[in-house]
This record gives C-alpha cells, sequence and structure tokens, in this order.
C-alpha cells in the first residue's frame, strides 16, 4: 500500500497514535524512533511522517484500528465558550489544541461541544465528531440526567427541593421537569471529588449566606439551573458540571484539561462502537 502523505487529512504519526490513546506524543516519539512502528509493512522510525486513515499501522504488531469518530472530555474552565469558533472570545475547541504542534491545529477537523455550559459555567463538557451520539445525549426526549454543583445565595430549604421535585415555572415562560436538589455535604465519594474546594472562600466576602447545592436536571434550556433558582429568589454564584448521564468529570482534570474517553466510557455513553482504543499491552 502506498504512502498518502499529501492527502489533505494526513497528520503526524505521533499524533495519530496519541490521538488513539496510546500514550503522550513524547512516549510515543520514542517509540517510533525505537523501531516499534510499521507503517504498511515498513517500519518507519520518524514520528512525524504523515499518515492517514487508508494507511495500516502496527504498534509492536498490533494494528493500530483508527476510529471513526473520537470523543474527548474537557474540565470547561470559565471564561471560555462552549462554541467551536468564535471571532473575540476563546473557545472550548481552542482548548483541544495540540500545544507541541507547530501549527496549533484543533486536534481533529469537525469536533463541538455536546451541549453548551455558560461561559462562567465549569466542567464536564463532551467533545466530539460523532453527531449521531449528540442527538442521543441532547435531543428533547432523551433526558439524560446531568448533575451539577451549584453555590447560591441565601439558604436553600426544604421548600426549595419540594419545589424543584414538583417541577418549576421558570420565567412565566416554561415547566421544568423534576429535578433534584441535595445539599453538597451528601455527595458520594465520586461527586465530592469533584467539588472545588475553595470556591467558598473565593465567593465575595458581602455574601455571607450562601448554599452548596448539588443540583440534577434532565433537560438542558437556555440558563436552566440560574433560571430555576431566580424563581426562588436565588442567585447562582459558581456552577460546575460533575457528570451527564453515566459519564463523570475525571478528578484529576484541571480546569481547561481534557483527555480522550476510555473505551469503557465510550460504551456506556453509547458511542461509536468502532471508537474503541487499542491496547498496546
Ligand atoms: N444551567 C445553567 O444555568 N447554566 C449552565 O451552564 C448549565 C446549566
Amino acid at each position: 500500500m502506498s504512502r498518502k502523505a499529501d492527502r489533505k487529512d494526513s497528520l503526524r504519526l505521533d499524533k495519530l497514535l496519541a490521538r488513539e490513546g496510546l500514550g503522550t506524543r513524547s512516549e510515543l516519539g520514542k517509540a517510533v524512533r525505537r523501531g516499534r512502528v510499521c507503517v504498511n509493512g515498513v517500519i518507519e522510525k520518524d514520528p512525524g511522517c504523515r499518515v492517514s486513515a487508508e494507511d495500516e499501522i502496527l504498534f509492536d504488531g498490533k494494528p493500530v484500528r483508527q476510529r471513526t469518530c473520537v470523543y474527548y472530555m474537557l474540565n470547561k474552565p470559565a471564561g471560555v465558550l462552549s462554541a467551536t469558533e468564535d471571532s473575540r472570545e476563546r473557545t472550548v475547541l481552542d482548548l483541544l489544541r495540540d500545544p507541541s504542534d507547530e501549527a496549533q491545529q484543533v486536534l481533529r477537523r469537525g469536533l463541538f461541544p455536546v451541549g453548551r455550559l455558560d461561559k462562567d459555567t465549569e466542567g464536564l463538557l463532551l467533545i466530539t465528531d460523532d453527531g449521531q451520539l449528540a442527538h442521543r445525549l441532547l435531543a428533547p426526549g432523551k433526558h439524560v440526567d446531568k448533575t451539577y454543583y451549584a453555590v447560591v445565595t441565601g439558604r436553600v430549604t426544604e421548600e426549595d427541593i419540594r419545589a424543584f421535585a414538583e417541577g418549576l415555572t421558570v420565567d412565566g415562560d416554561f415547566t421544568a421537569m423534576p429535578a433534584q436538589l441535595r445539599p453538597a455535604a451528601e455527595a458520594d465519594s465520586t461527586l465530592a471529588a469533584l467539588i472545588p474546594e475553595n470556591i467558598q472562600t473565593e465567593i465575595s466576602p458581602e455574601i455571607t449566606d450562601s448554599s452548596q447545592i448539588l443540583v440534577t436536571i434532565r433537560e438542558g434550556k437556555y440558563h436552566q439551573i440560574k433560571r430555576m433558582f431566580a424563581s426562588r429568589q436565588k442567585e447562582v454564584l459558581y456552577l460546575k458540571r460533575l457528570s451527564m448521564g453515566p459519564l463523570f468529570l475525571d478528578p484529576s482534570l484541571l480546569p481547561g484539561q481534557f483527555r480522550p474517553l476510555t473505551g469503557e466510557e465510550i460504551d456506556i455513553i453509547g458511542g461509536h462502537p468502532d471508537a474503541r482504543f487499542f491496547h498496546s499491552s
């Protein structure tokens, strides 16, 4: 099979291997230089050689299945738009650049965030090029649970909990689906690991009365949680998404960091079956 080095969709060998979850660019660069990678039947020792989906690549003798779709988990920081591009502001896709790539290209064309978080909201954002999955997770009627950690003004009362559970009327505009409120102190260990420690102290000293709460909603309307709390005369001071359906934010990701989903995570969210990782071990 001949190499398609001049194809527009070609990319560096080390970058392709990293995209498939086989290690970091520098680890994979070393592996390539040590002769562990074959391209179209020939040992390739140049990590910068251009390869594409049509090339047959073996890593330690095992085929590297190039995935048809890619899936990343981003810990979205505040101050970044959940959009693919914007003429003035930084978007979440600007964060998915490979700093060791001179051209600073976004990791793959066609990526988009699955749903939106407000500019000031942090936390779990799935970024993919799998339109079908996005539809399955977001389409009205799918009702995927999304859990957030929120700091809100005032004391959240039993009455607030009941009102959220019954379905609040928001801005006289729509009736929200039943939503669950729980004190953040009751978070299980998985969620507790995702709750930032210093948020409470960073909130303005003028606000003396606030509550830390876990909110689970099933829809994703514009400013939904902020509007739900506003209808209970409370303001959301801080918001972070911790989970989406069965997918939880990786606690080791700092704001702004991302990683590919593992094969298991792709399975549990119903990602494309070809999108499994090849493991060299
Ligand atoms: N609800 C909001 O109000 N904002 C978000 O970013 C997500 C949910």
